[in-house]
């Protein structure tokens, strides 16, 4: 790919009208394409079913994919689509190799990958090296073979404590719920050992000190490389290392919190030898030229840490989970920006931007509630206080105004272009998160923001599927989001988005740089200057003045022309230049 230098301007030229400028972010020379990439998650299972059984597939989403073509991202990523039991919806893999027969086949893979080249898409897959399915025949050998076998290596077996081994290794505690151990039963239906899974008893982890665990996963990597795909997401990248003699810990695996662990050092997170893995698949990559990319799933708190996920070496990007959990309040978004550009910088990396994924509530849902999520953040259920979603969709406007103009890469989730709320009155009897079941309905789960896409108003199923029952049921109001609709309609969250888009790119905003444009921030404001565009704002409860410029684009497609930012607003201008 051409890399040509980035223009550095000589000085800031608005500093006359906009104040004081805090320099955060100087431009970089380094203009990889993913370090201002906009990359969109397709949740394989809810995108589009092509074959009519109510489950999206790949075939389907060949079908579609012209229209995030259209949208103007730069690559897609693709949750699992391997296969698998489906009993963590494809992160429990049986053949980390194959396509499950749910959502096609190999060579369905390989039309979508051909697709994307055609319409200038890269395609990501997601790899899930933490743990495989129960089901894996690697784990179905360990189990069949004997304590202290080198079957069991590939795994994390361990003798129980108490008087007969009656109780579990340690105090782990499964993301999921419940202990993180299950007891096996020995050939002869006795008793046995006890392995280790983090999430589900039917996701048992890898045993990472093992050469053979690394080996296995450089052929997967090959094997993907091989059919072409531009790059891996990688699961839980901060959990493959256990620290030595598994120490107690005192709980949940993330300490309980969907805000990242605590900073201190959690027994299965961070460990060290973590990075060697990481330098060492950026390395098999290399071998398919400098276009491959890692990015990390790591709930890596502080930002400092999670850096060392992304030095020079290692991986390309990694998810930004501070910044999907800030709050929509000026001083929160300003100190997540500020801790992101500049620990991520200090080596060399860009930030990502997130604000949807399919393991939280999404955007408009949250911004929707005042306050904190009930729960503590994992779903929204029928019992729950609802969130007011005219109040939730302005402000997910406004905050993907606000993100899509950083300098970085962003991060879109199927839907939320369509400005999808979660499906917050999901009947319980749908619930297919292990979540769910495994803390006995006390927490909700994920199903919410899992929801099939519409995608055409007056099909069976919104056109999501032609004949199936969709494995998750649609509000009614949907319809009404559908893509063909917004698509029709110059004022909605799908042309607000495909405008932003457009702009991005034309204006390379990506690849810019941020600097605040102090008379504009406030405790109730934020403002910042990515080259030549100034990207304005406005949390507060009351319009706020503007400065001279022209309007390039604003989230509130109703607003009359005016030098007024309305409340829960971002707009982006190009200020008038004043000289002298
Ligand atoms: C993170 C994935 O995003 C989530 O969906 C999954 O349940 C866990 N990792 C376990 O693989
Ligand atoms: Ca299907």
């Amino acid at each position: 790919m051409s890399v040509a230098p980035p223009q550095l301007p000589a000085a800031l030229p608005h500093s006359m009208a906009l104040g004081e400028l805090t320099e955060v972010h100087p431009l970089s020379a380094n203009e990889h394409w993913s370090r201002s990439s906009v990359i969109y998650q397709i949740y394989p299972r809810s995108f589009r079913d092509l074959n009519g059984d109510g489950i999206g597939d790949l075939p389907g989403i060949t079908a579609e994919l012209h229209h995030l073509a259209a949208l103007g991202v730069d690559a897609v990523w693709l949750s699992p689509f391997f296969t698998s039991p489906q009993r963590d919806a494809g992160y429990d893999v049986s053949d980390y190799c194959d396509v499950d027969p749910l959502f096609g086949t190999l060579a369905d893979f390989d039309a979508l990958v051909s697709r994307a080249a055609v319409l200038n898409l890269r395609v990501i897959v997601d790899l899930v090296p933490n743990h495989c399915s129960s089901e894996h025949p690697l784990f179905a050998a360990a189990l069949a073979a004997p304590a202290g076998s080198t079957e069991r290596e590939l795994f994390i077996f361990r003798d129980g404590l108490g008087a007969s081994g009656e109780l579990p290794p340690n105090d782990w505690e499964s993301h999921f719920g419940g202990s993180a151990w299950t007891r096996t039963a020995d050939a002869d239906g006795g008793p046995g050992q006890w392995y280790l899974h983090l999430f589900d008893s039917s996701q048992p982890d890898f045993n990472w000190d093992s050469p053979r665990v690394h080996a296995e996963f450089e052929r997967i990597l090959r094997f993907w490389l091989d059919r072409g795909v531009d790059g891996f997401r990688v699961d839980v990248a901060h959990a493959l290392v256990k620290a030595q003699g598994l120490p107690n810990w005192g709980g949940r695996a993330d300490g309980g919190s969907s805000k990242g662990f605590p900073g201190h050092r959690a027994p299965m997170f961070g460990q060290p030898a973590l990075h060697d893995i990481y330098r060492q698949w950026r390395k098999v990559l290399a071998e398919y030229g400098q276009d491959k990319i890692l990015c990390a799933e790591a709930n890596v708190d502080p930002l400092d840490r999670l850096a060392d996920w992304v030095r020079p070496d290692e991986m390309h990007q990694a998810f930004n989970f501070p910044y999907l959990n800030a709050e929509f309040s000026a001083p929160s978004l300003r100190a997540v920006v500020d801790a992101s550009l500049g620990s991520l910088g200090r080596v060399g990396a860009p930030s990502t931007w997130v604000l949807s994924n399919h393991d939280v509530v999404r955007h408009v849902s949250r911004l929707g509630l005042d306050g904190q999520l009930p729960r503590g953040g994992d779903g929204i259920g029928p019992g729950d206080v609802q969130p007011n979603l005219e109040l939730g969709r302005r402000r997910a406007a406004a905050s993907s105004l606000f993100m899509l103009g950083l300098p970085g890469g962003a991060y879109l989730y199927q839907g939320e272009e369509l400005g999808l709320p979660d499906h917050t009155t999901l009947d319980h009897g749908h619930r297919q998160d292990p979540t769910f079941g495994r803390t006995g309905g006390e927490r909700i789960g994920r199903d919410g923001c899992r929801v099939p896409l519409p995608w055409r108003a007056e099909d069976t199923n919104v056109g999501f599927s032609s004949e199936g029952t969709p494995w998750l049921p649609f509000p009614k109001s949907w319809r009404a989001l559908a893509r063909d609709v917004q698509a029709a309609d110059d004022r909605s969250h799908l042309a607000l988005y495909t405008g932003a888009l457009a702009l991005r790119r034309d204006l390379r905003l990506g690849a810019g740089s941020l600097a605040w444009a102090e008379r504009y921030c406030s405790d109730s404001s934020l403002a910042y200057l990515n080259g030549n565009t100034l990207v304005v704002l406005n949390t507060s409860g009351a319009p706020m003045d503007l400065p001279a410029g022209d309007v390039l684009i604003r989230s509130d497609s109703s607003a009359a022309p005016t030098d007024q930012l309305n409340s829960g607003e971002t707009i982006w201008l190009s200020p008038v230049l004043e000289v002298g």
